[in-house]
């Protein structure tokens, strides 16, 4: 009678036994993460790694390949724009680094593909993936043609699925990588005439988050790393404004690039850039969401002026 009494508790034992090991590495996960807030984290060497960036023409991928060409990494220069592509090529061996670049289309799965194999042949295999290539339409929703729509997903988005399934083969097989998905904070929160590039920085989150999880079960030791950064001097957005710089600063492209080789070298997972600001926008997430409006209007942060479905301001030209 007893014994049956016993069995009969056991799968509730065993249940609060495991509820008891999660909470307690809860605990432990947090008690950590806080600790290194404060504490600087061990960083990893990046010297003899090969870094293939996309998009790294101009902008944001040509200053991560002129810092990580100086923290020893090989560089693979990848853009559709052949005549940037060569100036930064020349700018790293300069500087006494090491690139190479070659002209790649990155929403096209076979170019990838083939672009793919001939890096390996010339300079071998890949060991840190950088998607940062990216499109910006900066438009309201009714304004947006279906092609640009499209071509939105297909850069910022879907080109991820290309080159991850073209590199992470190579990473699994020697148990060493890291892939780096370049999204936004337009990717954990949305912004006005930013419709289909906040869908699909969103989804780039959503990807990387989503593999985290797929490698961590297979217990690869590839590393992931998705960078969210406001807005960067840079690029696709020439000359933006801010009215509360302490809250909501404009990220230099130097800082940012700065940054993201850090957030590499510390192997985070998910970063900010500026860090700060993903406290707030984790706030936003779980405040009623009119707070979040409420916070883009009184921040007035990179509002596209002359844009028929924003209220006009008095200093408005
Ligand atoms: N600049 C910002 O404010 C900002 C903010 C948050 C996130 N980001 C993200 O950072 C990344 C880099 O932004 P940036 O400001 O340096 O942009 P940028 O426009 O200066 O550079 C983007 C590069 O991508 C290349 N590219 C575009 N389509 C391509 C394709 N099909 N194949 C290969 N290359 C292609 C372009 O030729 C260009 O060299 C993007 O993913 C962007 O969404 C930028």
């Amino acid at each position: 009678m007893e014994m049956h009494v016993l069995d009969s508790l056991k799968p509730a034992l065993e249940f609060s036994r495991e509820l008891l090991r999660f909470l307690l590495k809860v605990i432990y996960i947090i008690a950590r993460e806080s600790v290194l807030i404060i504490l600087p984290k061990k960083k990893k060497s990046l010297s003899g790694e090969v870094v293939l960036i996309t998009g790294s023409a101009q902008g944001i991928g040509r200053q991560l390949a002129l810092n990580l060409a100086r923290e020893g990494a090989k560089i693979v220069l990848w853009d559709i724009n052949e005549d940037k592509l060569k100036n930064v090529a020349k700018e790293i061996s300069d500087d006494g680094g090491r690139a190479e670049w070659f002209v790649c289309d990155v929403t096209s799965e076979s170019d990838v593909n083939a672009k793919a194999r001939l890096v390996e042949q010339k300079v071998g295999e890949v060991t840190i993936l950088i998607n940062n290539a990216g499109i910006m339409q900066n438009l309201p929703m009714l304004e947006l043609s279906s092609t640009g729509i499209k071509k939105t997903m297909e850069v910022n988005l879907l080109a991820h699925f290309w080159t991850i399934r073209a590199f992470l083969p190579s990473m699994e097989k020697n148990n060493h990588g890291h892939i780096v998905g370049i999204s936004s904070c337009a990717g954990l929160v949305g912004h006005v005439n930013q419709i289909d590039y906040s869908a699909s920085k969103h989804g780039v989150v959503g990807l990387m988050e989503a593999l985290s999880e797929e490698l961590r079960l297979k217990k690869s030791n590839v590393k992931l790393t998705t960078i969210c950064p406001l807005t960067v001097n840079t690029g696709m957005n020439q000359n933006p404004i801010t009215r509360c710089s302490w809250m909501m600063p404009i990220v230099g492209v130097e800082d940012a690039a700065h940054q993201i080789v850090d957030a590499i070298k510390r192997e985070d997972f998910i970063v900010t850039l500026p860090r700060r600001i993903r406290f707030s926008l984790s706030l936003a997430r779980i405040l009623p969401h009119q707070v979040l409006s409420e916070f883009l209007d009184f921040t007035d942060y990179c509002r596209v002026k002359n844009s028929d479905i924003l209220p006009k301001k008095e200093n408005d030209s």
